[in-house]
């Protein structure tokens, strides 16, 4: 069996998919307790940085060492990553040197370019485009919130980005149905929305696309490259506010989520991510646990394997 990574939701069965899940609640659970469980006792976590991050390195670095391993943050200006050393051999070395790997970077191809020369299990952390780790956050919040997510209605509101693409692809797996509202010209890929078939619905209104939603989700209008469209993006995107109003065009008991950071007042109004729909705070501590229990996966996978 091939050397597994978890650089899209779809490397993964939706049977180990909801299987992460419970693992996550699970290890949530014994972490509240206070129980000792160390499976990665001598591993080493390398995390190559080459965009900011709060959440993601936190998690993937106390995760590590909840469970006895070590992580090893590497950040693309202090590492000859970042100073043009082929993505190849950077793979080759880490690798031959560490027992897994997660990296943040901008263009998907060279986190699958890492993957192809490495031996040891590779996580994406987040690319231009797919956020696949926060999607595990989010359907364990879902779970923990309201239970299955099978059969429901989830509303994504906003740019057609990483984040929305990686939803598309939890859509398939988990089997939601996923509506989507975006401005003109910020459509999400279209291969990929083909590929869902019937489970994704793309429109350019964000009310008819929240009616009878079961969950309500949305991101910032300028992703981490994007910096320079941030004023064409407020213009754009300034129909495509979650606020009062459009939740309340959703179910009464809708969810609202956001992978965080947020900007108040853009795509979001403070009054529902600070409100009592708002899940936020439970999505980003669930990083920590499902990635807790992405990492435990990986890494048994790997030992199965060389067996
Ligand atoms: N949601 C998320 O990935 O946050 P960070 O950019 O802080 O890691
Ligand atoms: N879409 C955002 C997500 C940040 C976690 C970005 O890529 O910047």
């Amino acid at each position: 069996m091939a050397l597994r990574h978890f650089l899209t939701l779809m490397d993964f069965t939706a049977d180990e998919l909801n299987g992460l899940i419970s693992r996550a609640i699970e290890l949530k659970t014994m972490h509240r307790r206070g129980e000792i469980y160390e499976p990665m006792k001598n591993k080493v976590l390398g995390m190559i940085f080459e965009k900011s991050s709060t959440r993601t390195r936190v998690s993937f670095e106390a995760g590590t060492a909840q469970l006895g391993g070590h992580a090893i943050f590497l950040s693309s200006r202090d590492t000859q990553l970042g100073r043009g050393e082929p993505i190849e051999d950077s793979s080759r070395v880490l690798s031959s040197m560490v027992d897994i790997i997660m990296i943040r970077t901008f263009e998907h191809e060279k986190i699958e370019r890492f993957a192809e020369y490495s031996q040891v299990p590779v996580i994406n952390a987040l690319t231009d485009m797919y956020h696949p780790c926060q999607l595990l956050a989010d359907m364990q919040a879902y779970v923990e919130q309201r239970g299955s997510i099978k059969g429901g209605t989830v509303t994504w509101i906003g740019d057609g980005n990483n984040m929305c693409h990686s939803y598309i692809n939890a859509a398939r797996q988990f089997g939601f149905k996923l509506n989507i509202a975006t401005p003109v010209g910020y459509e999400p890929d279209g291969t990929l929305v083909a590929a869902a078939g019937n489970a994704v619905t793309l429109s350019h209104d964000p009310r008819i696309a929240a009616t009878d939603s079961d969950l309500i989700v949305t991101d910032v209008w300028a992703s981490m490259g994007q910096e320079e469209e941030q004023k064409a993006r407020e213009a754009a995107f300034a129909d495509f506010q979650v606020n009062e109003a459009l939740m309340q065009l959703a179910k009464p008991d809708a969810l609202f989520m956001h992978c965080l950071p947020a900007h108040r007042g853009e795509e979001v109004s403070a009054a529902v991510i600070d409100g009592s729909q708002s899940v936020v705070w439970n999505e980003a501590e669930n990083r920590l646990h499902a990635q807790k229990a992405l990492m435990e996966f990986l890494l048994e996978e790997a030992l199965n394997k060389s067996d």
